[in-house]
Formats: structure tokens, sequence, C-alpha cells
């Protein structure tokens, strides 16, 4: 695979400063050597520029909507690009960036006459319209976006991704706003108590197994906050309860195996808070098994579990 390292140091989607410092981060912890390693071609984009659009919300908790929208067209534009060369890898920058890289996936997809798909790897829904949004963190509000959800301020979002095709996967932090509107969409939900219950191989296979017979393209989009803070404590919106190491690995796998993956976001490490690298190297490792990485090599494995 053809990897093109998109850097994406967003931090206005939320309030903590730190997430600018992510794509410094990946870099540093060796993430294009980890690629090359197992045999992909690498090539760093660098980091996307913003320039802001001036624009005003309706909702006076919305914060950082110039900036906002600045990023969200910037990485559209970047992404659809890169994506007809290899497979983008956007470097977080917290998850609001998803506005414009998934703008930029579902433009290509549509070009390109396939259906996208979409893996929500989040502790929360990020269900939020600029409309809904308490905090006025914008990076509660990719999912709604996507789903063609009311947004206003933003542009059309470039193809509108069914619900049938979006699958949340491992969240534990629902506000009553996004509750009461997922309940309104066909949406797969994978809360922690579906994953508590079935383990993460049975709800994945699932989710992978429409993809495959849709002939669909597949954008991850991996939020830190999804594992669990005793192995990830480098995000600012920490949710007790998460994915194990082991379990995120074996996701990683999975998705590997399912040939399927075209485009991935890492979003919301927060270098500041790190300790000694070790949330960024965990992110390393993950990306290195969602590439291909195992203990042990056995040919004919599928996703399917052949
Ligand atoms: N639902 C909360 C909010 O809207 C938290 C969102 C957290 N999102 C994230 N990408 N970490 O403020
Ligand atoms: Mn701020
Ligand atoms: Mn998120
Ligand atoms: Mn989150």
């Amino acid at each position: 695979t053809h990897c093109l390292l998109i850097g994406a140091p967003v931090d206005s989607g939320q309030h903590r400063p730190g997430c600018l410092m992510g794509p410094a981060a990946y870099r540093t912890a060796g993430l294009a050597a980890a690629l090359q390693a197992l045999g992909h071609r690498v090539t760093d984009l660098g980091d996307v520029v913003c320039n802001p659009v001036e624009a005003t919300s309706a909702n006076p908790a919305v914060h950082h909507l110039p900036e906002t929208l600045g990023w969200t067209r910037a990485l559209a534009e970047v992404g659809e690009a890169a994506c007809v060369q290899g497979m983008p890898i956007f470097l977080g920058g917290d998850h609001s960036l998803a506005l414009g890289s998934v703008a930029g996936m579902a433009a290509a997809a549509k070009a390109a006459g396939r259906p996208l798909f979409v893996l929500w790897l989040d502790a929360h829904s990020d269900f939020h319209t600029p409309g809904t949004t308490v905090s006025g963190n914008l990076h509660g509000t990719p999912v709604a976006y996507l789903a063609g959800r009311d947004f206003p301020e933003f542009p059309p979002f470039p193809a509108p991704i069914p619900p049938e095709n979006i699958c949340l996967f491992g969240i534990r932090s629902v506000d009553a706003a996004e509750h009461a509107a997922l309940l309104q969409h066909e949406i797969a939900i994978n809360d922690m108590r579906v994953l508590d219950e079935r383990g993460v191989i049975a709800p994945l296979r699932e989710f992978l197994e429409l993809v495959e017979a849709a002939d669909g393209l597949l954008h991850v989009s991996l939020d830190v906050d999804f594992l669990d803070p005793s192995v990830a404590p480098a995000v600012g919106t920490t949710v007790p309860g998460g994915a194990t190491f082991r379990e995120a690995h074996l996701v990683m796998e999975l998705l590997h195996e399912s040939r399927r993956v075209t485009s991935l976001d890492l979003v919301e490490l927060n270098p500041f808070l790190d300790e000694r690298g070790r949330t960024a190297h965990l992110m390393v490792d993950l990306v290195a098994s969602l590439m291909g990485k195992k203990v042990f090599d056995r040919p004919t494995r599928s996703f399917r579990g052949q």
C-alpha cells in the first residue's frame, strides 16, 4: 500500500491545548518507519495549513467556527486528492478534523461510484450538530455531519453516508441530544454493553460483511479515547471502561484481514498529556497491526476466520 501521511494539527474542536502536537508525536514515535518495515511505501505530505473562513453560528456555545470551517475545507481537498494515489492517514489533531477527512473521502467515493462505509472507534458518539452541542466543542459533531444532519454553517456534505453504512464501536458516553437523534437513525451502535456481551469479533465481522457485500470503501476513524485510559492516557476526554490493549489490536488485525480499509484518521492524541510517549507508541503499534503486522503469519486467514 502507498500510505500518504497527512498532518492535521487541529486544536480548534475543543478547549484543551495540545492536539496540535499530535502529528509531530506520530512522526517522533516512528510511524513512517513502522509502515515501511511492513513493506509499505510512505509519502509524508507534511502538515496541512488552515485558512479560517469567516462565519458565525446561531448557537452561541459554538467556538472556533472559522478555524473549523477552514480545516474542514483544507482537509477535504487534500484528502480527496490523496486517496487517488493511495491510502490517506490523517495524523490529528482533534476529532473535528474528521469533518474534513470524511468529506474528502465521500467526494472521492462519489466520483468513483463506490459506497463509503465509516467505522467510528470512540468512547463518544460525536453525533451533535452545531445546533445541539452544549459544550460548543465541534469535535463532538463529525458523525452527524457525515450522516447528512443539519449543518447550516458548513458546506453541504458531498454525499451523505447512509446510516446503515456507519458503525459506532466502543461508545460509552452519549449526551441526551445525541441519544435522541441516534434513535432516529439506523446506525449500528456497538456500545460497551454490546462489546461486553459479544466481544469485539462478532459485531465487527457483521459490519465488515456489509462492506464486503457492497464492494465498499472503508474509512476508519480511531479516537484515542476508544482505548481504556489505563493504556492510553494522552487524551483530553478520557472515559473509563474502554477497549483493552488486546481488544484494540484484535480489531486492527480483523480490519487488516478484511483488506477493506481505504483511509484512516488518528485523532485526539494530546502529547502534552502523555507518559514518555506511551500513547503515541501504542497508536503507532495499532496502525502497524491494521497494516499487516502479526505475531505469527497465517497467510490464509481472513476476517471471516477461515
Ligand atoms: N459529547 C461531548 C461534547 O459534545 C464530548 C465529545 C467528545 N468528542 C471527542 N471527539 N472526543 O462535548
Ligand atoms: Mn480555545
Ligand atoms: Mn471522537
Ligand atoms: Mn472520543
